[in-house]
Formats: C-alpha cells, sequence, structure tokens
C-alpha cells in the first residue's frame, strides 16, 4: 500500500523533532565539536589530525575527518584553486562539517583554508564553543624544506600557480583557539596540547576512561 504524500511528510517530521543534535550526541556520550585545523600545505594538518584522531577514538569517542586531498577527490573534485574555487570548497566542507555535527560526532578537518573570511563563514555556521580554530602554525621556510608532495618545488618554476604561500595568500588566524607549534614540536606533544586543550574546554574527558 503506498503512502500519502501527506503521511509520508508527518513521518519524516516526526523523527526529526524526536532524534535531534542533543538525542545522538547523548547516545554517543559526548559534545560534538569542528576542530577546524588550518595551515599551509605541508604544515601537518592532516598529519596532526589523524594522530589525534587515533587517540580520540581509542578513548571510545565518534569521530570523521575530512581531509582536504581527499574531499577534492569527491565532494569537491570539479573544484580547483582560484579564490572563488577555494571559497566555494570551504563552504561546502563547512556546511559538510555541521551536518556532521548534528549527527553527534567531533569532527576534524584539515584544510588550508587560507582566509580568514571563510573561516568565519564556518565558525558562524556553528553554536558558539562548538567550532574550534586549530592553527598548524609552521613555517613557510619549513614547509618547503620539508616539501612532502614536491608542490613547492613545481610551484617555485612555475608549474603550479596559485600556490598557497608562493603566489597565493595565506592569512593566519589571530586569535586561534589552539595554536599548535608544528615547526618545532614532535607529533605526540602536539597531539597531547589538543587535548589538553578539548580537556579544559569540557569537550572530552580523559580521566573517564
Ligand atoms: S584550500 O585552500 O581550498 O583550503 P585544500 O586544503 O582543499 O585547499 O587543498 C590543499 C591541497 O591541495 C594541498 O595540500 C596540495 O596537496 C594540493 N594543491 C594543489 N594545488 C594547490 C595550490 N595551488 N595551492 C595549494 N594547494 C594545492
Amino acid at each position: 500500500m503506498s503512502i500519502a504524500p501527506n503521511e509520508k511528510e508527518e513521518h519524516i517530521v516526526w523523527h526529526q523533532h524526536l532524534i535531534d543534535k542533543t538525542f545522538r550526541a547523548t547516545l554517543k556520550k559526548q559534545k560534538p565539536v569542528v576542530l577546524w585545523f588550518t595551515g599551509l600545505s605541508g604544515a601537518g594538518k592532516s598529519t596532526v589530525a589523524g594522530a589525534l584522531e587515533n587517540r580520540l577514538a581509542q578513548l571510545g569517542y565518534h569521530t570523521y575527518l575530512l581531509d582536504g586531498d581527499n574531499v577534492r577527490h569527491g565532494l569537491c573534485r570539479d573544484l580547483g584553486f582560484s579564490a572563488q574555487d577555494r571559497r566555494e570548497n570551504i563552504r561546502r566542507i563547512g556546511e559538510l562539517a555541521k551536518l556532521m555535527a548534528d549527527a553527534g560526532l567531533i569532527v576534524l578537518s584539515a584544510f588550508i583554508s587560507p582566509h580568514r573570511t571563510e573561516r568565519q563563514m564556518v565558525r558562524e555556521l556553528l553554536p558558539e564553543g562548538e567550532f574550534l580554530e586549530v592553527f598548524v602554525n609552521t613555517s613557510l621556510e619549513v614547509c618547503e624544506q620539508r616539501d612532502p608532495k614536491g608542490l613547492y618545488k613545481k610551484a617555485r618554476a612555475g608549474e603550479i600557480t596559485n600556490f598557497t604561500g608562493i603566489d597565493a595568500e595565506y592569512e593566519m588566524p589571530l586569535q586561534p583557539e589552539i595554536d599548535l607549534p608544528a615547526g618545532e614540536k614532535g607529533i605526540d606533544a602536539l597531539v597531547e596540547q589538543c587535548l589538553t586543550e578539548l580537556n579544559q574546554r569540557g569537550i572530552i574527558d580523559t580521566s573517564a576512561h
């Protein structure tokens, strides 16, 4: 028997009322948050976010890691690196991160996200305290020296244009919630710094595990 459209809608509305963000988060015994890692290419965003996600998962938290290079193979495969495309990239990721937080998850995102206005746009999508900007603070000099994908070399040779830090700007966060000295400290120390900060903000409770 087919369901009349209005009946079907009622059914969906009923579910949306009952199973809301608080319900989903409570079921997961956690507080949703978006940890927005920003920094230059090669700064260590994906590495730190991945290592932090490992620790959080071991502690029993439900997480999801959104990674620039991976998302650009799917959801954002139609976008390039012009200022306009980067803005659209961040807008989509922001909306996605918001949905994932709505699902009750601890979301970790690792995108260069070079412009303050776009990071602010994502911050404003979320309730106060649910967006934490994590600055993976590694100097251009160190990133270029590391050059894990050989992209800086190509950018210097003019084979890649609009490359962040070379011929496209990166606007440093002015007041990031977490500022990681990722050019100087090792991965374990950086993950500890993040965990301490999350504890202090009451987002996680490592003493309970
Ligand atoms: S963002 O600026 O739109 O936030 P995103 O984090 O998604 O960038 O993608 C950055 C990754 O794309 C880099 O780590 C690098 O591997 C690759 N990449 C390719 N071309 C560029 C470019 N012109 N500028 C920066 N990164 C680039």
